[in-house]
């Protein structure tokens, strides 16, 4: 149980509905590299001056940075918490750019980002935030990282990863030669300049928004925040929660946001397991609370990613995740629901699209598949129902994305009682071997997977089930272990059934189409498997 997560709300509704005051504020724009490292380009930092969501903010009671602050009154501010001099070089406050909207501190921590002094840290080392310290070492800096997980601390001090798209070499010399720094005491944080948040942001069982773990972070941060420092969110959540969980935690010790501390929201887009697009080729939007924020964050992640797409608001960037999100949710449902009706009509769901994908313009192919898995999409358009409901708008398509996606293992099943009927037999006591259980293919993350639904789905009705997945040697389900067994033909002709529940690459489906009595195929991995005679043991979805 995370600390809090039962007793805490998920965001306080604040009553709002969101701010119309961000149109007409700056289109988002691109930073780009010059000889000196990145800049923003020149509309952003116009924006600088002319303060992009400023009406917004006053409203909401938020200062603006203000041009040349004194550097004494800041440096009593920030009393005896703040260093005035550390190993990291110095970190004191230059004197605003009279009339930029610059404030001491954002000028200081840009200088010191520049010139890779700063001291980024990774709150949060999993899929996310492993990648992401990897590449703060990579860009120059010498991150830090704090995670809860102690094992995950001890295997990063080893020089291990734990994350499939992180390579043991990615960590392991930085580490060694002290540039990256882990632990699990929330006290490394006095060091550093940035701070990302990268924690897990799940469901409640009502399927509500769990941010116990932002919270549990936040409050750590708080109690250490000092002035100069920059802390960014990036776990997806509902539109709102930097506004209204972080920024009253951040500021109630009494720095000025803007001008003594930073905040702000970009979402990460990591995709595990694909080799195309990583950190730094994904686009990283970002939204401040400030201008300032903004640029600053910005500019952090110019350091690191090719390009990098600021927004007017906080609220902006969190919407832009769960669109994007949703957008695959919702897009992924047609189709399932497509495939449902293909079914019935003995049509090949897999052939009519890609052959629709031929189209050049106005079609954008998406694939059925047993379920929804993952840390996202089953999970981050929830987020964005439970804020709309907070403003009394209900988002029908979001809700019937969801009951047709999550509908899909029962259809699954449904196919299993076909293929065996078709055999003479019955779901229990039938044999039923299930082919890869992480939700996406070549990885081993398991979360949501719908393979461990139908796993469970299968035992249910008395099937005798086992599974094979090249990337999860084991797992446990229902307080049982399971182990992952051997794929060889004599695993295959024992078994009345194979379910392909994940299309891993690496799997022998020649074998499998030749050895097994009968095979209902979910991801359609069969595709390119010609064994003559053996076509007609395939279920396809
Ligand atoms: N996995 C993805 O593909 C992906 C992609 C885009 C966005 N996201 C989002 O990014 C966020 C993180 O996801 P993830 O997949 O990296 O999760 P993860 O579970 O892999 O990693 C989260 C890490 O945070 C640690 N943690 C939990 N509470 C903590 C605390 N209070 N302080 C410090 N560390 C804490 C956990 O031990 C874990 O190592 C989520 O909001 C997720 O929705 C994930």
């Amino acid at each position: 149980m995370p600390p809090g997560s039962e007793s805490e709300r998920p965001g306080e509704p604040s009553g709002r509905i969101y701010s119309k005051s961000s149109k007409g504020f700056p289109r988002p724009q691109t930073l780009t590299r010059g000889p000196a490292g990145p800049r923003l380009a020149p509309r952003l930092a116009a924006a600088g001056k002319q303060s992009p969501g400023g009406e917004a903010r006053k409203r909401r009671g938020h200062e603006e940075a203000r041009p040349g602050r004194g550097e004494a009154s800041l440096a009593r501010r920030a009393g005896s918490v703040y260093p005035r001099r550390s190993s990291a070089g110095d970190r004191r406050p230059r004197r605003g750019r009279k009339g930029a909207g610059v404030s001491g501190w954002a000028e200081t921590l840009a200088e010191r980002i520049e010139k890779r002094t700063a001291r980024p840290a990774v709150v949060g080392l999993g899929y996310v935030g492993l990648p992401l310290l990897a590449e703060l070492a990579r860009a120059g800096f010498r991150p830090i990282g704090v995670d809860v997980d102690a094992g995950k601390v001890a295997a990063l001090r080893e020089g291990r990863s734990y994350i499939l798209d992180v390579p043991a070499e990615a960590i392991a010399p930085a580490v060694g030669e002290g540039r990256i720094t882990v632990g699990t005491d929330f006290d490394l944080l006095r060091d550093a300049d940035t701070i990302d948040i990268c924690v897990p942001t799940p469901l409640r069982k009502t399927k509500d928004p769990d941010v116990s773990y932002i919270l549990a972070a936040t409050e750590e941060i708080a109690r250490r925040l000092r002035p100069g420092q920059l802390v960014i969110l990036e776990s997806t959540t509902y539109p709102g929660t930097t506004d209204e969980l972080l920024l009253p935690k951040l500021a109630a010790g009494g720095l000025t946001v803007g001008e003594e501390f930073f905040l702000a929201f970009s979402p990460e887009r990591v995709d595990p397991g694909n080799p195309r697009f990583v950190t730094r080729n994904i686009p990283k939007v970002v939204g401040g609370v400030t201008p300032a924020c903004t640029r600053l964050a910005c500019q952090l992640y110019g350091t690191t990613v090719e390009r990098v797409v600021p927004v007017s608001t906080t609220r902006v960037a969190e919407m832009v995740k769960l669109l994007e999100n949703t957008f695959r949710s919702v897009n992924i449902a047609l189709v399932n629901e497509l495939a449902l009706l293909c079914d019935r009509m003995d049509l090949n769901v897999w052939e009519v699209i890609e052959a629709a994908a031929t189209k050049p313009f106005g079609f954008m192919p998406f694939f059925p598949g047993p379920g929804l898995g993952g840390h996202c999409i089953p999970i981050d358009p929830f987020y964005l129902s439970w804020k709309a409901r907070q403003t009394g708008f209900e988002t029908r398509l979001i809700e019937l994305a969801g009951q047709i996606n999550g509908s899909m293992p029962e259809h699954v099943l449904d196919m299993v009682r076909r293929a065996l009927n078709r055999q003479s037999k019955a779901v229990r006591g039938s044999r039923i071997l299930v082919l890869g259980v992480a939700y996406k293919a070549d990885i081993d993350d398991l979360r949501e997977s719908p393979a461990l639904d139908i796993l469970g789905m299968l035992e249910d009705e008395g099937a005798r089930v086992c599974y094979h997945d090249p990337f999860v040697s084991g797992l446990e389900l229902r307080d049982r272990k399971w182990a992952s067994v051997r794929l060889d033909a004599a695993t295959l002709r024992e078994q009345d059934l194979v379910v392909i529940t994940t299309g891993h690459s690496g799997v022998d489906y020649r074998l499998v189409m030749r050895e097994a009595a009968a095979i209902v195929d979910t991801r359609n991995a069969l595709k390119e498997v010609r064994e003559p005679g053996h076509e007609a043991k395939i279920f396809r979805l």
